[in-house]
């Protein structure tokens, strides 16, 4: 799992006026609506005895502890400590500043909370994968939560950007290995700093449900247009065109819960059937699809990615599997991937804090920060 990426920590109908708890990279952290509404995320962790936050209540602009009421702002400040009297008693004690709890950049965007797990300033952090047709004329969004998925997220994100699997896994978009003339075709690769996509030729049946069918004016089987590809470690997007003219563009924002449990999020834009009426059809579509992805990814081993290539064996349609593991590499030689394996041996022990991006500009932190993986490239990269 990655630092330093924006990650879906809930729906944004789904926060409400009460603090939620939520598990991400294998930590836990408080969201809530401040006072304005703007969402907030913190460490979930209270720097007085380690109480969940999330099962204090929100007042105003602050989280309070349910243990013994320490309230803390979005921004990760502690401004209330009841023990010590009221804030404004001539007897009231400083509040130490080592009372900090880390707080995550957040945005609100296409119906999800975005949050930064990590410490990169603003200018440096990767984007949010954007929706250019979100809010676009023609285009109906549904976003949906296909639930939590019993494996480690880059194993979906690898299924995803596999072009082999569709003919076999989907009868939706394949004819289940039933054509001898079967085979990929050519990748037409395109490359962006946080990830790689294709487009290909794809044969594909017409679309099961009928009045999908219908709106999208083809009846026979055809090869079809498709495209593919990644944006950081755990999103991505797919464009299916059924035909010419009816485009359904789906963007996958996958959440680690930790090492092997995986909230996915869905946001589909279509532009045909175009009207709140078909949302439920289009939304049924998608679940009747990613079980079947689910299906086959909970029964893979070993549960975790591989490490190394080496005990798997890539072919062509391989590729691009085999450039997002090179990015992931690129993204662990910058020191952004976590060492589970240090976290696994300590938990239940200790408890560890994602690093937020306050971290670079004040010292005394009482949560120690996560464990990095460290690489030859890492070593040298902090001895310069
Ligand atoms: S543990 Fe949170 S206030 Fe004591
Ligand atoms: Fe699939």
């Amino acid at each position: 799992m990655f630092i330093n990426f924006w990650y879906v920590a809930s729906t944004a109908a789904d926060l409400k006026d009460q603090a939620v708890k939520v598990k991400m990279l294998g930590h836990t952290f408080v969201l809530f609506r401040d006072s304005k509404g703007q969402a907030q995320c913190l460490s979930n962790v209270c720097t007085h005895r380690g109480g969940s936050l999330a099962g204090g209540k929100v007042r105003g602009d602050t989280v309070e502890c349910p243990y013994h009421g320490w309230r803390f702002k979005g921004g990760g400040a502690c401004v209330k400590i009841p023990s010590l009297g009221p804030v404004d008693g001539a007897e009231h004690g400083k509040i130490p500043a080592r009372t900090k709890i880390d707080a995550y950049p957040v945005q609100e965007k296409y119906g999800l909370i975005f949050v930064f797990l990590g410490d990169l300033p603003e200018a440096e952090r990767p984007p949010i994968m954007e929706i250019p047709e979100y809010g676009k004329d023609g285009w109906r969004a549904t976003v949906q939560q296909p639930g939590v998925w019993n494996i480690d997220y880059k194993r979906s994100i690898e299924n995803s950007i596999d072009p082999a699997h569709n003919e076999y896994v989907h009868d939706t978009h394949g004819f289940s290995g039933e054509r001898d003339d079967y085979r990929v075709h050519e990748l037409n690769m395109k490359e962006s700093t946080w990830g790689i996509g294709f487009f290909n030729k794809m044969h594909s049946p017409p679309l099961p449900e009928a009045r999908m069918r219908a709106a999208s004016g083809r009846t026979e089987n055809a090869f079809i247009e498709a495209g593919t590809g990644h944006h950081g470690p755990s999103a991505v997007w797919t464009h299916i065109h059924p035909s010419p003219h009816a485009h359904i563009h789906q963007y996958l924002y996958e959440t680690p819960i930790d090492e092997r449990h995986t909230q996915v999020y869905l946001v589909t834009l279509r532009n045909f059937l175009a009207t709140e009426d078909d949302d439920k059809r289009i939304m049924e579509r998608n679940l009747y699809v990613a079980k079947q992805d689910k299906l086959i990814l909970e029964d893979i081993e070993p549960i975790e990615t591989p490490r190394t290539n080496t005990h798997e064996v890539f072919m062509p349609a391989d590729v691009p599997i085999a450039r997002f593991r090179e990015f992931c590499k690129d993204w662990e030689n910058r020191g952004w991937r976590i060492d589970m394996d240090k976290v696994v041996a300590m938990r239940g022990k200790a408890v560890f804090a994602i690093p937020s991006p306050a971290r670079r500009e004040s010292k005394g932190w009482v949560i120690d920060p996560v464990p990095m993986r460290t690489t030859e490239a890492g070593i040298k990269a902090a001895a310069e």
